[in-house]
């Protein structure tokens, strides 16, 4: 008796609307989709996420490290492809500077319009396309540049503050 009214009450959680959002089954993505990630979307995240969102740190429970990884989200589902619109991700990414939750957050280096145009198409489920993927790798690799000489510098400088 006891299992039975455990499994129906079980079985009214899961039917309540007030139930927590779980990830949608995603479609799996075409080839030209993982193409895109791995060459536009992974080193954007790479220069931009990944040393708060991968091995090292897990912040909000996500990594952004892998394709896979990316897909699953944290606490939150990142993107269904298709619905850029219900993106906790994309959203995060478009809040204005200034707002608390924007990503990567206010003291990091922000990502460039041309960088959250390409990962605005890929959510959609567009192909990027040629001279925006070439914009925003740039501009990618200007970041990663940045931090390469900050970081030189960092290690080349004697602490200023004690
Ligand atoms: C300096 C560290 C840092 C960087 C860099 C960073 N984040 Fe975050 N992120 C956090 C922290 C801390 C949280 C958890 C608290 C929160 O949700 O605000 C978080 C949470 C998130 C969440 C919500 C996770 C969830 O499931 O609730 C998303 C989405 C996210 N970040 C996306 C990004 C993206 C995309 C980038 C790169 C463009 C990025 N973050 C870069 C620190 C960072």
């Amino acid at each position: 008796m006891r299992v039975v009214l455990l499994f129906s009450s079980a079985a009214l959680i899961a039917a309540s609307p007030f139930t927590p959002k779980k990830a949608e089954p995603a479609k799996p993505l075409t080839a030209a989709q993982k193409a895109d990630f791995t060459k536009v979307i992974q080193p954007m995240f790479d220069a931009h996420c990944v040393s708060c969102h991968g091995p090292k740190k897990e912040k909000g429970k996500l990594r952004l490290d892998t394709l896979e990884a990316t897909l699953k989200g944290g606490k939150n589902p990142t993107f269904v492809i298709g619905k850029p619109d219900s993106s906790m991700l994309l959203s995060r990414v478009f809040l204005d500077r200034t707002a608390g939750d924007v990503m990567p957050p206010k003291a990091e280096k922000p990502m460039t319009e041309k960088q959250k145009e390409a990962l605005y198409a890929f959510v959609e489920g567009q192909p990027i396309p040629d001279e925006l993927a070439k914009a925003a790798l740039a501009d990618t690799k200007a970041a990663l540049a940045a931090a390469k000489t900050a970081a030189a510098e960092a290690k080349a400088a004697p602490k200023a503050k004690k």
